[in-house]
């Protein structure tokens, strides 16, 4: 299966600090993946939140949810590190963080599910004095209502899969981005309900591919195994006789666009941007927003306005 980019490319930026409540079109294209015609579907996926109370940051949140909504999309993913720093603190400590997460999260209309990040874990590996928690995704699942860290469901036509990409190590590695053996298990068992043709979305974390290394560190750079999905081969191994169209990846704070073998790959870019200090990598703050329609998948990075107010020295 072939893939092209069939109708237009193009980069635009507007403005900035004079656009403050407005939303504006960054990059974007159409894509031709080859599946088969199904009915639409618009997707905002918007991932590396790092919520926290610190440098008006609750606003930018309310903007985003404001500027997420008027994409009046039909299906809304978080990407994860929805939170700040949750991996190494303890409960007490990160409860206000979730508290202003919560208020963008009940802001968002529309049909929304979130994939856990390495920050969402809560006292994994704490360095704040705290005892380590014997479950460190407990508090994702009760803030978000979730009995699973991963799970599946349907939209549009489209077949959904959430999956739990933080495994963690300790040491100084902290978490590695890794699928689970139990997860592998319990995506052959989803997709064994799933017909072949049926288009297929994955959302995680921590991304399956990127190019980031080789265009930040040069073309033989590896990546860092807590920046990747170590297992990443094995995890789209599984997907060889499935429909998988699309996967979701967050993590890395920049917009990018991958397709490989029929496959496209969107790291969501951050709606912290450069954890709050204004753009990283030339993403700035903003989220991705997808249109699936049939065999075409359109994809933009859309800024939601922010100005940094996080100090130089903070
Ligand atoms: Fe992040």
């Amino acid at each position: 299966m072939t893939a092209r980019i069939s109708r237009r490319q193009f980069l635009r930026y507007l403005g900035s600090g004079a656009l403050t409540g407005t939303t504006a079109l960054l990059a974007g294209c159409s894509w031709a993946t080859g599946s088969r015609r199904t009915p639409g579907l618009k997707l905002v996926f918007y991932t590396d939140v790092h919520a926290r109370e610190e440098w008006e940051t609750p606003e930018a949140l309310a903007m985003a949810a404001a500027a997420i909504n008027r994409e009046q999309p039909d299906v809304v993913i978080g990407g994860g590190d929805l939170i700040t720093d949750g991996f190494q603190s303890g409960a007490e400590t990160v409860a206000p963080r979730w508290d202003v997460y919560m208020g963008m999260h009940r802001a968002i209309r529309g049909d929304l599910h979130s994939a856990i990040g390495n920050h969402d874990l809560v006292g994994a590996v704490p360095e704040d004095g705290s005892v380590p928690e014997a479950d460190p995704r407990a508090e994702f699942r009760k803030r978000l209502g979730v009995s699973s860290t991963y799970y599946s469901f349907d939209a549009g036509g489209y077949h959904f899969m959430l999956l739990d990409s933080v495994d963690i190590v300790g040491g100084k590695l902290k978490y590695r981005g890794h699928i689970s053996t139990a997860q592998q298990e319990w995506i052959r068992q989803d997709l064994a309900a799933v017909p072949a043709n049926q288009p297929i979305v994955l959302a995680m974390h921590i991304p399956l591919v990127t190019g980031f290394y080789q265009m930040t560190e040069g073309a033989t750079a590896a990546a860092p195994a807590n920046r990747v999905v170590t297992n990443n081969r094995d995890v789209l191994g599984l997907f060889d006789a499935h429909n998988l169209q699309l996967v979701l990846q967050g993590h890395l704070h920049v917009s990018e666009l991958i397709c490989w073998g029929g496959t496209t790959f969107v790291t969501g870019g951050a709606v912290s941007g450069k954890w709050w200090r204004g753009s990283w990598q030339g993403t700035p703050e903003g989220f991705a927003v997808l249109t699936l329609r049939g065999e075409r998948i359109d994809w933009e990075y859309v800024s939601y306005g922010w100005k940094a107010r996080r100090p130089a020295n903070a």
